[in-house]
């Protein structure tokens, strides 16, 4: 029963070098622990606001000082002498105390970092692992440990590495892996068989944000030949015991009512662009396709999503930013049939519970995320398992960022041991 004794917050660095917001929340027993947020950079419009600075002098404008002030000086002494194990109640503190319908006052850095710290902070008070905390309030509480499907990210395009393809994200999913160990196994062995089949055609082995290989790719069409070719060196066979996911992030090629595939020198309409996936899915065996469509286009996405054969995932990134009425109407109009779930889009961990319970009642999937800006916070590894969404996508398995939140799954599989369950995508099957 152990209350908030004070909070401190500073400026620490993500994985792009930008500042991003740590807070340290310590309790009157003196336990304590640390949060660090992450940050985007497709970022979508209707996600909640991450303070900057905007003074110029340091970093850019990108400090967030602004943020950090806003913790100890606003935030903290609201919530010193509140129980840390009142997630809800400290949640909602700072949504009124913030008072916009964006957390545009106080920053979504700001809330979100405390939100975290005093999760963190509630489990180490109550000496449990932070899986179990987190359970104790998930909307999935069928008792299960759900280890999830790694998203592994191996080929970067988009904003997170200059272009390298239209395609944002060209992801691996093990769907037949014995446990994720095993599918970090997969993951992993395919990896490498693509960084030497990169060296052997003498492309650049450079990492992208999120640390798959991206290398300017002739068009957005070769990183499933080159994943092909690396299932099969790994003895892999991919639509067999590997699938395919894309994130198009299709928000960031689209301007005045068209999709720009500059790799490809076309401009396509909403309906060209369906035609284009349904082309790439009869071609290599994708099973999840994220942000196929810009934000605001709702008739790409209901079409898709009508098209496809249910088995396949649409989900909905920049489409919902996390946000509960967004999520409501993609519900009702059947835009998706999963949605991307990440904690800075809404801000607390409240808020985004409610998301998940929203998506699960409707059996929209819903898939636990990272941000392409990452520090070595692991929260949402225990965060996946304890929501029992059965999916993570958290890059690549490499750089420390990303390897953070699967080293921790790895952990948390080992700590489980029998009790570990590993999803398997039955909806993939
Ligand atoms: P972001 O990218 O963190 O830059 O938004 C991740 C994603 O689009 O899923
Ligand atoms: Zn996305």
């Amino acid at each position: 029963m152990s209350k908030i004794k004070s909070i401190i917050a500073l400026e620490v660095l993500d994985s792009r070098a930008q500042p991003t917001v740590a807070v340290k929340v310590v309790l009157e027993n003196n336990i304590s622990a640390y949060a660090y947020v992450p940050s985007g950079a497709s970022t979508g419009s209707y996600e909640a606001v991450e303070l900057r600075d905007g003074d110029s002098s340091r970093y850019l404008g990108k400090g967030v000082k602004k943020a950090v002030l806003n913790i100890e000086e606003k935030i903290a002494p609201k919530l010193k002498g509140q129980l840390v194990k009142n997630q809800e109640k400290i949640d909602q503190i700072m949504i009124d105390l913030d008072g916009s319908d964006n957390k545009k006052n106080l920053g979504a850095n700001a809330i979100l970092a405390v939100s975290i710290a005093v999760c963190k902070a509630a489990a180490k008070d109550k000496n449990i692992p932070l899986y179990d905390h987190l359970l104790s309030f998930s909307p999935s509480k069928d008792g299960a440990y759900k280890l999830p499907v790694p998203m592994l990210n191996l080929l970067n395009g988009g904003r997170h590495a200059n272009w390298a393809s239209d395609i944002q994200e060209y992801m691996i999913l093990p769907v037949k892996a014995k446990s994720f160990s095993n599918a970090m196994q997969m993951g992993v062995e395919i990896y490498q068989q693509l960084k030497l089949i990169l060296k052997k055609k003498k492309y650049h082995l450079g990492l992208g944000d999120e640390g798959g290989f991206s290398p300017q790719f002739k068009d957005n069409s070769e990183p499933f030949e080159l994943l092909n070719k690396a299932c099969h060196l790994a003895g892999y066979t991919p639509g067999e015991q590997i699938k395919y996911g894309i994130d198009a992030a299709a928000s960031e090629f689209y301007s005045k009512n068209k999709y720009h595939l500059k790799k490809e020198n076309l401009k396509l309409s909403t309906q060209e662009l369906k035609k284009y996936y349904i082309n790439l899915i009869k071609k290599y065996p994708i099973a999840s396709l994220e942000d196929p469509f810009s934000e605001d286009d709702w008739t790409g996405f209901i079409d898709l999503n009508k098209e496809l054969d249910p088995k396949i995932q649409v989900v909905g990134d920049d489409l919902y930013a996390t946000n509960l009425n967004l999520i409501k109407k993609g519900i009702e109009e059947k835009a998706s049939n999963a949605v991307l779930i990440k904690l800075n889009q809404i801000g607390t961990l409240t808020e985004t519970m409610a998301a998940i319970k929203l998506a699960k009642k409707a059996q929209m999937k819903y898939i636990i995320s990272h941000r392409s800006g990452e520090t070595e916070d692991s929260f949402i590894a225990d965060f996946a398992v304890a929501m029992g969404g059965g999916q993570i996508k958290t890059g690549a398995p490499a750089r420390g960022e990303r390897t953070a939140k699967y080293n921790r799954l790895l952990v948390i599989e080992k700590e489980l041991g029998k009790k570990a369950q590993y999803s398997n995508f039955p909806f993939f099957a």
